[in-house]
C-alpha cells in the first residue's frame, strides 16, 4: 500500500519539484572520487616502483580536485583539475600516454557535465589538443552543441585558440610496443593491456553542485572511428543535481549498451524521490551509502553479464563517494571534507573499500 501511495503521489508531483536544486546542506561539505582505469590489475604482475609511481600519481590528481573544493570551488573546476594531472601523465589511457589506434595514432574522447543545469560538451577522435577535458568543456560553454568529433572537434579547438600539439607528444614506447605485441599475436586490446586506463573525476562540491568528467585515448588497435563510452553523455559521463555524478572505465561497448552513467543517476533519482515522499523527517530522506552501492553495484553487473569488465565512480548529493568494479583492480582515489584521503589500486585493498562508509 506505502508503495502505491507513492507511486501515485510521484505521478501527481510537478516537474518543478522534481527538478529543483539540491538543497543547500547544514554543513557545508564536499566529495570527490577519481579514476585512472579498471582492469587485470594485481600485485604478481606490478613491481613495487611502478605500484609506487601509480599511487603518487593518484595522489597528485586527488590533491588538484581536493584543493579546489576546500577552498570552497565548482564542482566542474575540481574535476577539471584532476583529469588534467591525468591527462598529462603517460601512466594513464588519456592524453598522453593514450592507447593507440590500428594505424598507430592517438585519438582522444573525452566528455564533461554539469549537474546543476545538465549542461554537457564532449568530443571524440581529436589528434591534437593536449588536454581534450579541456575541448569537452569549451564545447559545453562556448557552443550549440554538446558533441563534436573528428575534424570538426579540431576545427573548433582551433577557432576557439587551443594550441596545435604534434602526435608526437602523446604516443609513448609502452604504448607502440602494446601496439605492435597486438599486430604480431593478433591479440585482443585486452590481452596487451590488461586493463582500460581511462581517466575521470566525480566531485560534490561546498553548494551541493555536482560534476562529472571522462578522457580516454580509447582500446588500443581501434578501427575505423570507434567511438567508446567515454566520450557519451549517458554512458561514461552523467551529472545530475538531483541524484549523483558518475565517470565510468571499461569496455566501452557495453558501457554504451546498458547506459551506465545515466542508468545509476536515473535508479538513485527515482530512490530518492521514494524516501523524500515516504520519510518522516528530511534526514530519513537522505540516500544511505548503501542504496547508492547497491545501485552502481547492481548496474556493473549488468554489464558484466553482457559480457563486459569495469567500473565507476560516484558521488551523491550527501557526499558519499562510492567504487563499483567487476574488474581484479581500478586505479582510484577518494577525498572528502570528513578527512577521508586514499587512494589503491587492487581490489582486496581496505584502505579504499568498494563498500565506503560515506
Ligand atoms: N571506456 C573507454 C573506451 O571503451 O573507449
Amino acid at each position: 500500500m506505502k508503495t502505491l501511495i507513492a507511486t501515485i503521489a510521484l505521478a501527481l508531483m510537478p516537474a518543478a519539484v522534481l527538478a529543483q536544486e539540491a538543497p543547500a546542506s547544514e554543513k557545508p561539505r564536499w566529495s570527490l572520487a577519481i579514476h585512472g582505469g579498471a582492469g587485470t590489475l594485481s600485485r604478481d604482475a606490478m613491481t613495487p616502483e611502478k605500484e609506487a609511481e601509480y599511487e603518487a600519481m593518484l595522489q597528485t590528481a586527488l590533491d588538484a580536485g581536493a584543493k579546489v573544493l576546500a577552498d570552497g570551488g565548482d564542482a566542474m573546476d575540481a574535476v577539471k583539475a584532476a583529469v588534467i594531472i591525468m591527462e598529462d601523465s603517460p601512466l594513464f589511457n588519456a592524453g598522453k600516454g593514450a592507447v593507440l589506434t590500428w594505424d598507430g595514432d592517438a585519438e582522444l574522447d573525452a566528455s564533461i557535465m554539469d549537474g546543476r543545469d545538465r549542461s554537457a560538451g564532449a568530443i571524440a577522435g581529436v589528434r591534437t589538443v593536449k588536454n581534450p577535458i579541456l575541448l569537452a568543456d569549451r564545447v559545453r560553454t562556448d557552443s550549440p552543441h554538446v558533441m563534436l568529433v573528428g575534424e570538426g572537434a579540431e576545427q573548433f579547438a582551433l577557432e576557439k585558440g587551443f594550441a596545435v600539439t604534434p602526435q608526437s607528444y602523446f604516443i609513448t614506447p609502452m604504448r607502440l610496443d602494446a601496439l605492435e605485441r597486438m599486430k604480431a599475436k593478433q591479440l585482443s586490446a585486452l590481452d596487451v593491456d590488461l586493463k582500460f586506463g581511462t581517466v575521470g573525476a566525480v566531485a560534490l562540491d561546498q553548494k551541493g553542485n555536482m560534476a562529472a568528467a571522462t578522457s580516454t585515448g580509447g582500446m588500443t588497435g581501434k578501427r575505423w572511428g570507434r567511438v567508446g563510452d567515454a566520450p557519451v553523455i549517458g554512458a561514461g559521463t552523467y551529472a545530475d543535481n538531483r541524484a549523483c555524478a558518475v565517470s565510468a572505465t571499461g569496455w566501452g561497448e557495453y558501457f554504451l549498451r546498458v547506459g551506465v552513467a545515466h542508468e545509476i543517476c536515473a535508479r538513485l533519482r527515482g530512490v530518492k524521490e521514494f524516501n523524500a515522499l515516504t520519510a518522516e523527517s528530511d534526514g530519513a530522506a537522505a540516500l544511505q551509502p548503501e542504496e547508492a552501492e547497491y545501485i552502481a553495484d547492481s548496474v556493473m553487473a549488468d554489464v558484466k553479464d553482457l559480457g563486459g569488465d569495469g567500473g565507476v565512480i560516484l558521488v551523491t548529493p550527501e557526499g558519499h563517494a562510492v567504487f563499483s568494479f567487476n574488474t581484479t583492480g581500478m586505479y582510484r582515489g577518494r577525498a572528502t571534507s570528513d578527512g577521508v584521503n586514499e587512494v589503491a589500486i587492487f581490489g582486496s585493498e581496505d584502505k579504499v573499500s568498494s563498500t565506503p562508509d560515506h
